[in-house]
């Protein structure tokens, strides 16, 4: 093996850098040429395949920084699957042309669909990235426990789960956590810290909306910024006992703090931000407005009275407020648990690439005798029996329903993964950069204008 191509597909994540960076680094040791491919599959669709010399002689290109967010090679949701031969002659011609040996995809579970037919003709491994810490299994034989039904009119095929396990131990979880995941998690508690006081001063009830799609990891992680509820995708959510305890803390400390998973579902499963049912390339739901949806359902639910009583010669309906983390969540320096384990992560794809696997994933393995360590699962493994793979949702034992927070379990699988996980080089670099005067004086310097430099086409 002497030249491997590098991508970086779907959402940007902070630590997509760091992954490269520690890949990139471990070819330099192995005397391994990378090049990177612009803006994920896309790149290697393209019949120019731009690309980037990330190593010229077995030298890291300073424009790869691990502690910037993001991603130098650009990312995208271009999205390729078995169906398409014609795109996938495309692929194999274009990785042929530039003499390509493998192919490391840094990726979510978009990604590892989309490299499922490219590893058919050429070795692939993924290095695993995304917030939403999707990407995995609870248990090795989860994937077994999808069934599909068809639509007879529409032909139209769903998934659903039977027969799930009722609890799990955390040493089972196969890739326990995903880099950008721990960023994302800094990123949304204090949010939740800092909506909180506007609620709390102004007697108001503040529902905070987080990232993750069906997955509610994101939401889970919000417990450390102490919000009063937490609602999670994975549970449908019984109004009537959301009713209640919205009713006890408003009367008890005159504020509420909810924060909300984007796919949360109703009683009926119906997701409060999903209705328009749009998808991405890659078939995922695009979920907008659950916070909305549920500031509907509240304000009808508690009418006017508590708070023309708590808040008097204030107007009611300005009492219930929503906000998105948005994107913040997705962006910015990586923490320090990010930085570390997505290098890691990206040695560990180079090295199981020289080992001759294919089509496997490196992933992140917790034990309470190991701590995290390194380890591998082949794609296949995570795959149903109609060859799909599904997103990772939060197991039930690791979510109180009745308590609307992290199970004892649930405290256990955040503690192992974000104590210690901010390092005080992330806060001193706080210190030292945000107010830094440079930054009044200095345009942004894009990392694009320099790569685009660096660009080569076949
Ligand atoms: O999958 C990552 C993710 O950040 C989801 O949590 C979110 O729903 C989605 O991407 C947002 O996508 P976009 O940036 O394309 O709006």
């Amino acid at each position: 093996m002497r030249r491997i191509g590098i991508l970086t597909a779907g959402g940007d994540t902070p630590a997509l850098n760091a992954t490269i960076f520690g890949a990139v680094e471990r070819a330099n040791q192995l005397d391994l040429e990378v090049f990177g491919f612009l803006r994920g599959y896309s790149g290697v669709i393209d019949e120019r395949v731009p690309h980037v010399h990330l190593n010229p002689l077995f030298t890291t290109i300073p424009e790869l920084d691990p502690s910037v967010g993001g991603t130098c090679l650009g990312a995208s949701r271009t999205y390729i699957d078995d169906s398409s031969s014609d795109l996938l002659e495309d692929v194999k011609t274009n990785l042929s042309q530039l003499e390509i040996d493998a192919l490391l995809c840094i990726g979510g579970d978009g990604t590892i669909n989309g490299m499922q037919p490219i590893a058919e003709f050429l070795p692939c491994v993924l290095a695993p990235k995304t917030i939403d810490n999707d990407l995995g299994l609870n248990y090795l034989d989860e994937p077994n426990e999808w069934i599909r039904a068809e639509d007879p009119t529409t032909g139209e095929a769903t998934f659903n789960r039977q027969n799930g396990r009722e609890s799990i131990s955390l040493d089972e979880i196969i890739n326990y956590a995903t880099p950008g995941y721990a960023t994302a998690v800094f990123v949304v508690a204090q949010g939740v810290q800092r909506i909180r006081t506007t609620a709390e001063s102004h007697r108001r009830i503040a529902i905070i909306e987080v990232m993750g799609r069906q997955s509610g990891y994101i939401a889970l992680g919000a417990a450390y910024g102490q919000p009063d509820i937490i609602l999670m995708p994975e549970v449908p959510i019984d109004m009537e006992k959301l009713e209640r305890r919205v009713r006890e803390l408003y009367e008890l400390q005159n504020h509420v703090v909810i924060v909300v998973g984007e796919g949360v579902r109703d009683e009926s499963g119906t997701p409060l931000g999903g209705k328009e049912s749009s998808v991405d390339p890659a078939g995922n739901i695009l979920y907008k407005g659950a916070a909305e949806g549920l500031k509907q359902i509240l304000a009808k639910r508690l009418g006017a009275e508590p708070f023309q009583r708590i808040r008097k010669h204030e107007d009611p309906s300005s009492a219930l407020f929503t906000r998105k983390v948005g994107h913040t969540q997705r962006g910015g320096r990586p923490v320090r648990f990010d930085r570390f384990y997505a290098s890691q992560l990206g040695g560990k794809a180079i090295d199981l690439l020289m080992e001759g696997k294919n089509n496997e994933i490196a992933t992140l393995q917790w034990s309470e005798t190991d701590g995290f360590v390194l380890d591998s699962i082949s794609a296949n493994k995570l795959r149903d029996k109609w060859r799909g793979i599904h997103p990772r949702i939060v197991h039930g034992s690791l979510y109180d329903e009745n308590r609307f927070q992290p199970s004892a379990l649930g405290v256990e699988y955040l503690r192992t993964i974000f104590t210690n996980a901010i390092g005080t080089d992330d806060m001193e670099h706080l210190r030292s950069k945000l107010f830094s005067p440079g930054n009044l004086a200095t345009r942004y310097q894009s990392v694009n204008i320099d790569i685009q430099k660096r660009i080569r086409y076949a």
